[in-house]
């Protein structure tokens, strides 16, 4: 008697086990607690009539700086750029340290452009990709030309370069200089 009973119990077991294999993977089937599932928060992109310009999402406040950035008061511009080369010093020392995280940031950042030696050759022109000759940083001009002012073209663009102030922290620009004139200035 007992075996009977225990083949009907495997029998229902099989038969639940298998009819509650769902083929639609695109349903989730039943929601005993959808409580969950369906937030009654505001989605961050979705509409939303309690605000005046009808989104969820708030913009930051005015005057809003992101962590680890500094405002930087200059203007692309000769002028500022001598400004900034006047004004700005370097203020990391030229560690191991700090030394191989501008290597880092120089190989990311830098040297598709301006070449491993920073001779201006890089791959990206040399291939023929991007049109315009890159500028050498290891010429006698760049050799004497202030930090500040290197730091103002990596910072705001310079001619035909893009700005690389909201792509690296100041401290990595300040570190990139370092590594520039430690390890290519000095061939
Ligand atoms: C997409 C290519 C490209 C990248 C990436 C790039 N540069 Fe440039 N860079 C240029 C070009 C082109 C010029 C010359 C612009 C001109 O004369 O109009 C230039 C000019 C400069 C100058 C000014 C040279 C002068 O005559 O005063 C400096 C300094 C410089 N780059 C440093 C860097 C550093 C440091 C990085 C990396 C953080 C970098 N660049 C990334 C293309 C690039």
């Amino acid at each position: 008697m007992i075996r009977y009973l225990l083949k009907i119990l495997l029998v229902i077991v099989s038969v639940s086990a298998l009819i509650s294999c769902d083929r639609d993977k695109n349903n989730p089937g039943y929601n005993y607690f959808p409580d969950m599932t369906y937030s009654r928060a505001y989605e961050t992109y979705t509409p939303n009539s309690n605000f005046a310009d009808g989104k969820t999402m708030r913009e930051p406040a005015e005057g809003t700086i992101p962590r680890g950035f500094l405002p930087f008061p200059y203007e692309k511009s000769e002028e500022d750029m001598i400004r900034a080369g006047k004004e700005l010093t370097n203020p990391l020392e030229k560690s191991d340290k700090n030394l191989e995280r501008g290597k880092l940031i120089f190989q990311r950042y830098c040297l598709q452009c301006h070449g491993e030696k920073g001779d201006g050759k890089g791959l990206l022109f040399t291939s023929g990709r991007y049109p315009f000759p890159p500028a050498t940083l290891i010429s006698e001009k760049m050799i004497n030309k202030p930090d500040g002012e290197i730091f103002h073209a990596v910072t705001l663009g310079f001619g035909i370069m893009g700005p690389h102030g909201l792509l690296l922290t100041p401290e990595d620009r300040w570190k990139v200089i370092l590594y520039i004139r430690d390890s290519l200035q000095v061939q």
